[in-house]
């Protein structure tokens, strides 16, 4: 058995990446992540989930995996009838998202825009916590624009019976940008009385190490864009074999396989697919040739020969891991 075998890895919530047909892909090719969270879910009460939403926590469509729904709202009553919603359909916890950056989701105080009032927040969760008596775990992030607004931020939170506790270790001002704060991270943890998950640039076998051996009270570690750009990344964390260029090719037949089936119009796949390639390219040696080419391609079959002509013509470089380098 290897060192890190027992390193608990889940696959970060990302809007329109991290779908059902993705997360059946990922998992079938490189072995399942310990937890998925789907791309936050937007319910409104009166309106109930759209047609998207609906096919994300469609329960066949999640078989034997473990996923679990993501909502993103600052009513109480659209959160427990979401949660509630999800439970009906078996799904054991459902997560909070209070750490959303985008600028139209904080202008309507929800995901990191709740971070802005801890007292508004306490109320939220108050309703929240004694409406719904499933699992309720929560993803945030430190603060609004200083992780030296969370010790406010926590001590609400410690109030409740929080499942687990994601903290993407920026602030909402960083966006994705920068480096993730994982001093902030460290203090943090000295003070919260539920299970933390530890988020933001863990993008290869080390970086994961490093935050276990800092912060061991950490349970579980979350990887977005590290395991968009590398989806073996979950299984070389827990010690198992780099990526190959042959599995990394079947991964991508089967993703856009997956799309074709479900989305009909191959335009619709090519955009999808695109949205995959922008972190996978990376991985080769020559990456920034194919990047623009793969991205201004305008038809199906066009966006296929330059993936073709990417596995022909380059390698995957050695140690090859997400860097937002050269991108937004
Ligand atoms: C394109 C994109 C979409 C995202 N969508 C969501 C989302 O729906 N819910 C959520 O909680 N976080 C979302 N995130 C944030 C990620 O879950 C994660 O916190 C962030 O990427 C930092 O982790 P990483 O450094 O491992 O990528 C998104 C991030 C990106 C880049």
């Amino acid at each position: 058995m290897k060192e890190n075998h027992t390193i608990i890895c889940y696959a970060a919530p990302m809007e329109s990446l991290t779908t059902w047909v993705y997360r059946r892909t990922q998992a079938e090719c490189f072995g399942a992540a310990d937890k998925y969270f789907t791309p936050f879910l937007s319910p409104v009460s009166d309106g109930g989930f759209n047609r998207k939403e609906l096919a994300e926590i469609l329960p066949e469509h999640n078989d034997g995996l473990r996923v679990v729904p993501q909502i993103l709202t600052a009513k109480a009553g659209d959160f427990l009838w979401a949660a509630k919603e999800c439970r009906l359909r078996g799904y054991e916890e459902v997560n909070l998202n209070i750490g959303c950056p985008s600028g139209t989701v904080v202008s309507k105080k929800k995901g990191a825009g709740m971070l802005e009032d801890p007292k508004k927040l306490d109320a939220f969760l108050e309703e929240i916590f004694s409406g719904f008596d499933g699992a309720i775990s929560v993803k945030t992030r430190l603060g609004l624009t200083s992780a030296e607004e969370f010790p406010a931020i926590l001590e609400v939170l410690n109030r409740y019976p929080i499942l687990e506790l994601t903290i993407h270790a920026r602030v909402r001002k960083a966006f994705y940008n920068g480096k993730a704060d994982t001093e902030s991270y460290e203090k943090a943890a000295a003070d919260a009385r539920m299970p933390l998950v530890y988020n933001g640039d863990v993008f290869c076998v080390k970086d994961a190490k490093k935050i276990l051996e800092n912060v061991p009270a950490t349970k579980a570690v979350m990887v977005g864009r590290g395991l968009q750009c590398d989806p073996s990344l979950i299984r070389q964390i827990r010690g198992g074999d780099a990526l190959t260029k042959e599995e990394l090719r079947r991964f991508c037949d089967r993703l856009a396989e997956g799309y074709l089936e479900t989305m009909k119009s191959e335009q619709n796949v090519m955009g999808r697919m695109k949205e995959h390639w922008h972190y996978m390219v990376q991985l080769f040696t020559e990456p920034l040739r194919y990047e623009k080419e793969l991205r201004k391609a305008k038809r199906f079959s066009e966006f296929m020969s330059i993936v073709n002509r990417l596995f022909r013509e380059q390698e995957i470089a050695e140690g090859a891991a997400f860097s937002g380098a050269y991108l937004k």
